[in-house]
């Protein structure tokens, strides 16, 4: 089932993105003459655990210079920016939400990535790269918007190059029953797909894919969701996610701490390998 244009209508939000971000890092004393792919990093990646899980997932997938990288759900395109200015990867980054592929393509240029980064607007579902055609597939919270998930590992596998490898960083069902609805990935549950961890390793390995790493990180996303109420309360600064949903954040936020601490969803990283 293709998922509801709903979902990119629940991401796109009122008003200019680029330019909130471009005033919030004039407000933090940037120099928007001169700024860097890390000058933008708070701001631009759209997960639990920031900038720490995106590092975290690259240091388990080991990316080389010049490897040809997919990151599936991109957003912004901070984390691909990341493993091109920190890696040298040539990384595709590939959205359905067209004001974020837009956006990222505006802050890549801002930071001179724009040969290293590239920004397709399309359905994880029907990706349109010919078969073996990327060394790392990377996806950090954008499945759950997703109800095909066995089209989507599929997908997956069948862009990997043999001897490739992917990599996940994603929310998935928890034990005691559906979130509390709005969560920063969807107003309402008709656009909430969450599958027990359990159910998502077994569609990732009947595409054939072989598990090489699988970590829960749930305990770990409620120790920085509780630092991030303090510091957030201290700075009055707002974080990249807050910045991209606007006001209705402040209750997506509430409602996404709430289901984690009540084990409502549960936060998964993982790395699979494709036979060379
Ligand atoms: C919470 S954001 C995560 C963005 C990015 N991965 C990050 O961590 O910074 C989820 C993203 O998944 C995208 N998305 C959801 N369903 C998708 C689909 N079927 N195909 C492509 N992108 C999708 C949304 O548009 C949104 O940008």
């Amino acid at each position: 089932m293709s998922p509801s244009p709903s979902v990119a209508s629940h991401y796109a939000r009122e008003g200019e993105l680029t330019a909130r971000i471009l005033s919030a890092l004039t407000a933090a004393g940037k120099d928007l003459d001169r700024l860097t792919a890390g000058d933008i990093a708070p701001y631009d990646q759209f997960h639990s655990r920031g900038h720490q899980a995106t590092e975290e997932l690259a240091a388990l997938l080991s990316p080389q210079a010049g490897q040809r990288v997919l990151d599936l759900g991109c957003g912004i395109g901070g984390p691909a920016r990341w493993l091109a200015s920190e890696r040298g990867c040539q990384v595709v980054g590939l959205d359905l939400t067209e004001v974020y592929c837009r956006t990222a393509r505006e802050l890549s240029t801002r930071v001179r990535l724009e040969k290293q980064t590239r920004f397709v607007c399309a359905n994880a579902l029907h990706l349109p790269f010919a078969s073996a055609s990327f060394d790392l597939v990377w996806t950090q919270h954008a499945a759950m918007n997703i109800a095909d998930k066995a089209r989507l590992y599929r997908e997956v596998s069948r862009v990997l190059k043999p001897g490739g490898r992917f990599g996940l960083y994603d929310v998935m069902a928890g034990e005691a029953g559906a979130p509390h609805f709005p969560v920063p990935w969807s107003s309402a549950p008709e656009w909430s797909h969450l599958m027990h961890p359990a159910a998502v390793r077994e569609a990732i390995l009947a595409t054939g894919l072989k598990e090489r790493h699988w970590r829960d990180l749930t305990a770990e996303a409620k120790a920085w969701s509780e630092k991030a109420v303090a510091s957030q309360q201290a700075s009055r600064s707002l974080s990249g996610p807050a910045l991209i949903l606007g006001p209705g954040f402040i209750e997506m936020i509430a409602n996404l701490r709430r289901s984690l601490f009540e084990d409502r969803i549960t936060i998964v990283q993982a790395v699979f390998d494709k036979a060379g």
